[in-house]
């Protein structure tokens, strides 16, 4: 583990976290809690001290036991885990950074000691947090959701373009969920609303010719950013969900809907329902049906954007009337 990166305890707190929010509005009684945990009520004490002290108001009567009546504005992996439970593949394991170059670089350096599929490393900031194509990705201190996914996808390396459909789709679900309306997939994985860019999807893969070794998914969504957050050149082409709302939004609750959403669709691709996957997708996605131009490396490819095949491949048919199925690179409408 990498200095400076908080580990979930995944035991008390997790527990302690998990039976309070089972409870919305209701109390937990303090001694059942000692019972179920198998420890002393005294412990359970020192242990909502902590949380206390971490930023959760918790309530406390003799006779009723503890109530949570708000939780802070940060991300707490032992919390992200309570809500989670057990049994997910797609945060088993939880690590919260105040900061870190790229959540992308820490998880790759665990993946290459070993680590778990399933892993998720968030960063409150990111310094040095990139993007597709060599570009900087913006990442300010509790305004957003920067984090990595480790996934040890037992598939061929050119099935990985599955991933990048399966988690534009399954981040664009749960940002629906949380209330917002409009949300765009802009090929491959861009997330508009309005038009600008709300979210981005990176994906870095580790294969050899028939096989993959890992992939680090990472996503950053711009939950509560401010104009003045971003760069002047980026501030009529990407937006915040609270500058397309008008409202600023829970960060903490859309990050567990996010990892259940990429848990659910992760899930269909390990069971062979990506077709399935793939249609919800081509719902949401902008770019499909229109003429479009794509720059991939020095190439630009002409035509119309038709589908999507088996391995998650752009289909498009060109203007010599051949379909060409692109992977990855950047796409404009044609006009
Ligand atoms: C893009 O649209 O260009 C992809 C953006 C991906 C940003 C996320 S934030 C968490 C993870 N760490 C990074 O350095 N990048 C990704």
């Amino acid at each position: 583990m990498n200095a400076g990166g908080q580990q979930a305890h995944g035991s008390t707190d997790v527990a302690i976290l998990a039976a309070l929010r089972r409870e919305p509005g209701g109390f937990v009684s303090g001694t059942e809690l000692a019972a179920r945990l198998g420890v002393t009520r005294a412990a359970i004490s020192a242990r909502v001290r902590e949380l206390r002290a971490r930023g959760y108001d918790i309530a406390a009567s003799p006779q009723l036991g503890y109530r949570l009546e708000a939780a802070p504005d940060r991300l707490v992996g032992d919390d992200l885990l309570a809500q989670l439970g057990s049994g997910v593949v797609i945060g088993r394991d939880i690590r919260v950074f105040q900061e870190t170059a790229s959540t992308n670089d820490v998880v790759e350096r665990l993946a290459r000691d070993g680590g778990r599929e399933g892993v998720v490393v968030f960063a409150e900031a990111q310094t040095r947090g990139r993007g597709r194509l060599g570009r900087s990705w913006v990442s300010p201190a509790g305004k957003g959701l920067w984090f990595s996914v480790l996934l040890r996808p037992r598939w061929l390396p050119g099935e990985a373009t599955r991933l990048t459909i399966m988690a534009a789709n399954a981040v664009a679900r749960a940002v629906e969920a949380a209330g917002v309306a409009g949300v765009e997939i802009k090929w491959p994985n861009d997330l508009l609303v309005r038009g600008r860019k709300v979210a981005g999807i990176l994906i870095e893969m580790q294969a050899e010719l028939d096989r993959i070794r890992h992939v680090v998914l990472g996503v950053g969504v711009d939950v509560n950013l401010e104009r003045c957050d971003y760069p002047p050149a980026l501030r009529d082409s990407a937006t915040s969900l609270k500058l397309a709302t008008g409202r600023a939004m829970d960060r903490p609750a859309l990050a567990v809907a996010v990892l259940r959403a990429l848990e659910a669709d992760y899930r269909r691709l390990r069971e062979g329902r990506f077709p399935e996957v793939a249609a919800e997708w081509a719902d949401r996605c902008d770019t499909l049906g229109r003429e479009v131009v794509l720059r991939v490396g020095e190439r630009e490819v002409r035509g119309r954007a038709e589908g999507l095949d088996e391995s998650g491949a752009l289909l498009v048919r060109t203007e010599h009337g051949r379909i060409e199925p692109i992977v990855g690179g950047e796409v404009r409408l044609a006009h």
